[in-house]
């Protein structure tokens, strides 16, 4: 109801009768993105989600997707259309129990009219059943669901949802997530969260998974495929769930060597990050060519490659330190990629030194040297690389060299603090890089915008003494 438009007086009959408002001009459509400077088309304007509950039956013969996804929102101004991002053939939206008009615009834009305006700061219920082959779906020229030998897989960064669910796809609208996903018997659906049940029906088995905690879209993850499961509990009393591909050959015992240890390689991280932020942790190795691992949200992505030379413990440290940089607290803005990235590298670095293979300063000298002055490398500023170098190594090496040169610049205790403080300080939330900034400070009482802006944001090589102020 719109009351505003109404006179007093007329107000009790008016709002009855006043299903659209008076003035349609109030209403505006939702932007078709977020605002994201690097992806100005990603997540969408004018409305928040709390929770995704997605129903969703697949066959991996034809890689055909069938479902509902039940999105619960909120709006954040009078709204008389909105988009989510979403690939898929749609079939019928709901909203608020009316059916919608719905088009398709741009790249991954599904434009939902709904039957009556929204008025700012309602719950929204938004209904989409939808099918497709997903494989078959490309936006921007890619596609990013991956098909396997006997299922297929979701995950990547920072697209991945445009191909199994309708979303407000952007990491600063998290949101917790029901996954029930019915799959030919014999063939297991993997997801994020705790597995609530499992039943069997005519030919078909139903997975549900449940996320309890805020969740960012691109960590949703889905993998189908015969796998092996293992379950167990970290000493420190945390959940395991782990499922490798049935299919992995020479690389099954490297996999599970190194997956295997999540519950050991969590508790470990503890230590330095506080305590783990999730009420389930593991990983899965489905039987994909890729060569990346992704942090998917208490349940890691890894490529069978990540194991092709033996184990690698170090890639499971990396995906899991992610879990508190990334996951637990989350970016407001793909810019700051280096609180991702940066300190995922520098838990890698952390291991190394505990398991006698250098020392942090060790590898951070050992990157330093590495890169001439003239290496492009130096050109990218892991603080905003652009979304072209938004995986580059640089934001990964460079960016780990500046969280050392950042723990010589305050002193370990304060470092270590920091360490620990940042993912209580924004818990299941999002910050940016100016927000880590202003928390070092306050927790160093040491002024960094110089040191930040060295190691961060000019692209140029640092003169080396600033990594070093302490320990030469
Ligand atoms: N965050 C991931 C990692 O560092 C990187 C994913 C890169 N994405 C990709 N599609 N290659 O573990
Ligand atoms: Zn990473």
């Amino acid at each position: 109801m719109h009351r505003r438009l109404i006179a007093p007086g007329a107000l009790a009959a008016a709002s009855l009768l006043l299903a659209v408002p008076a003035s349609a001009a109030a209403y505006q459509p939702g932007a078709p993105g977020i605002g994201d400077p690097y992806y100005p088309y990603y997540g969408n304007g004018g409305y928040d989600v709390s929770h995704y509950d997605l129903r969703l039956k697949y066959q991996p013969r034809t890689d055909e997707l069938e479902g509902t996804a039940t999105v619960l929102a909120t709006t954040t101004q009078d709204l008389s259309r909105f988009d989510l991002d979403f690939l898929l053939d749609v079939s019928e939206v709901r909203v608020n129990g009316a059916k919608a008009a719905f088009a398709t615009s741009g790249q991954h834009e599904l434009e939902i009219t709904p039957a009556a305006p929204l008025r700012k700061g309602t719950p929204v219920t938004v209904v989409v059943r939808y099918r497709g082959v997903p494989s078959t779906k490309s936006a921007y020229g890619f596609t990013t669901w991956h098909r396997t030998p006997d299922g297929a897989v979701a995950a990547d960064e920072p697209e991945a949802a445009w191909w199994w669910f309708p979303s407000n796809d952007h990491p600063s609208d998290k949101a917790t997530y029901d996954v029930s996903v019915t799959v030919p018997d014999g063939t297991q659906a993997i997801s994020n969260g705790t597995l609530q049940s499992t039943s069997s029906r005519l030919g078909w088995t139903r997975y549900t998974w449940r996320s309890r905690a805020p969740q960012a879209t691109y960590l949703a993850t889905l993998a189908i495929g015969r796998f092996d499961v293992t379950t167990g509990r970290s000493e420190g009393g945390v959940p395991v769930v782990n499922a490798y591909s049935r299919n992995l050959g020479d690389n099954d015992g490297a996999a599970r060597a190194s997956v295997e240890r999540t519950g050991e390689l969590v508790d470990w991280l503890t230590g330095y990050f506080g305590p783990y932020p999730f009420d389930s942790v593991g990983g899965y190795v489905p039987d994909t060519t890729t060569g990346y691992a992704l942090e998917t949200q208490t349940r890691v992505y890894y490529s069978p490659r990540q194991f092709a030379n033996g184990s690698n413990t170090s890639v499971v440290v990396h995906e899991l330190a992610h879990q508190w940089y990334g996951d637990d607290v989350s970016l407001k803005g793909w810019r700051d990629i280096w609180i991702n990235e940066g300190f995922a590298r520098y838990a890698q670095w952390l291991w190394s030194e505990h398991e006698g293979e250098g020392t942090t300063q060790e590898l951070a000298d050992y990157v330093y040297a590495s890169h001439p002055a003239d290496d492009p490398f130096w050109t990218v500023a892991p603080g905003d690389p652009g979304p072209d170098n938004q995986f580059d190594i640089a934001v990964y090496d460079r960016g780990a060299l500046a969280v050392q040169a950042l723990r010589n610049e305050v002193g370990d205790d304060a470092f270590f603090a920091i360490l620990k403080g940042w993912p209580k300080e924004h818990a299941y939330g999002n910050a940016s890089v100016a927000d880590f900034r202003a928390y070092a400070e306050k927790v160093s009482g040491k002024p960094l915008d110089a040191l930040f802006d060295t190691w961060l944001f000019q692209p140029s090589k640092p003169a080396v003494s600033a990594a070093r102020t302490v320990s030469l």
